[in-house]
């Protein structure tokens, strides 16, 4: 589903990264580590079409992403993609149904020309998957941090994105809620069959990847050994209630 070959970037002459090389097939969950600074949010940014590597190619669902226009990206990203990032950035106008339907209405009705089910059958069943029904005509100011990032995964989940990317998704929430929205990206993640990479500090959070990986700034290593540099063991994660 996504493939990067010898991926190298830089800032303003200053090295971030250089011979990234990865590969994640559909259904599969892995997790990227590396210390801060390393550039795990430039190379989600790269995937995402967001910001552009140097050298070398990423492939998303056999499309090289590279090449693309603006627009040609813009739409990939809405058709293939679902971003979860640390800071939620949940719509703060929008009721929380609202922030789920977005990825949909952005989609128009590509989205609704090939599905029998409605938006809102399809919002409410993200909300009830991650622990969040009825409460979609709330506003996000009267949720809690751990309700905004599961309003985030619902978000991101809703157009049965192939690629699901997450930016430390837990990484502003205590570890009993983050082990709760870990428990809801994993399970929506795989019963959705996309691929998802997910970039975490947390031990509990790689404990439930298929794969882990760290990225250094000479590439992408095996990440299970002993100096991964993990955040100390969090609570089991529990299901969502
Ligand atoms: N827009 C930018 N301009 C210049 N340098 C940047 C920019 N964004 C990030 N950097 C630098 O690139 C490196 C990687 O950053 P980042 O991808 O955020 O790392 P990580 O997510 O692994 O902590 C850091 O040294 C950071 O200071
Ligand atoms: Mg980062």
């Amino acid at each position: 589903m996504l493939n990067i070959d010898a991926l190298a970037k830089a800032h303003a002459e200053a090295p971030v990264f250089r011979g990234v090389s990865l590969q994640v097939r559909a259904g599969e969950f892995v997790a990227l580590l590396g210390e801060s600074g390393v550039g795990k949010s430039t190379l989600l940014n790269c995937i995402a079409g967001l910001d552009e590597a140097d050298t070398g190619r990423i492939e998303l669902d056999g499309v090289e992403v590279g090449p693309l226009s603006a627009d040609a990206r813009a739409r990939l990203r809405r058709e293939k993609l679902g971003f979860v990032f640390q800071a939620f950035h949940v719509l703060p106008h929008l009721s929380v149904a609202e922030n789920v339907e977005l990825p949909l209405r952005l989609l128009g009705t590509a989205w609704r020309a090939g599905r029998r089910d409605g938006a809102d059958a399809r919002v409410q069943e993200l909300l009830g998957a991650v622990g969040l029904g009825g409460l979609g005509g709330r506003l996000p100011a009267q949720l809690s941090g751990g309700q905004l990032q599961r309003v985030a995964i619902a978000r991101a989940l809703v157009h049965r994105p192939a690629l699901i990317l997450a930016d430390e998704p837990t990484g502003n929430l205590d570890p009993a809620t983050a082990a709760r929205v870990m428990e809801a990206l994993v399970a929506q993640a795989h019963v959705s069959g996309a691929a998802c990479l997910l970039v975490t500090h947390s031990a509990a959070a790689a404990a439930r990847a298929d794969r882990v990986l760290r990225l250094t700034a000479d590439g992408v290593v095996d990440g299970t050994g002993a100096d991964a540099g993990l955040a100390s063991a969090e609570p089991r994660a529990r299901p969502c209630p």
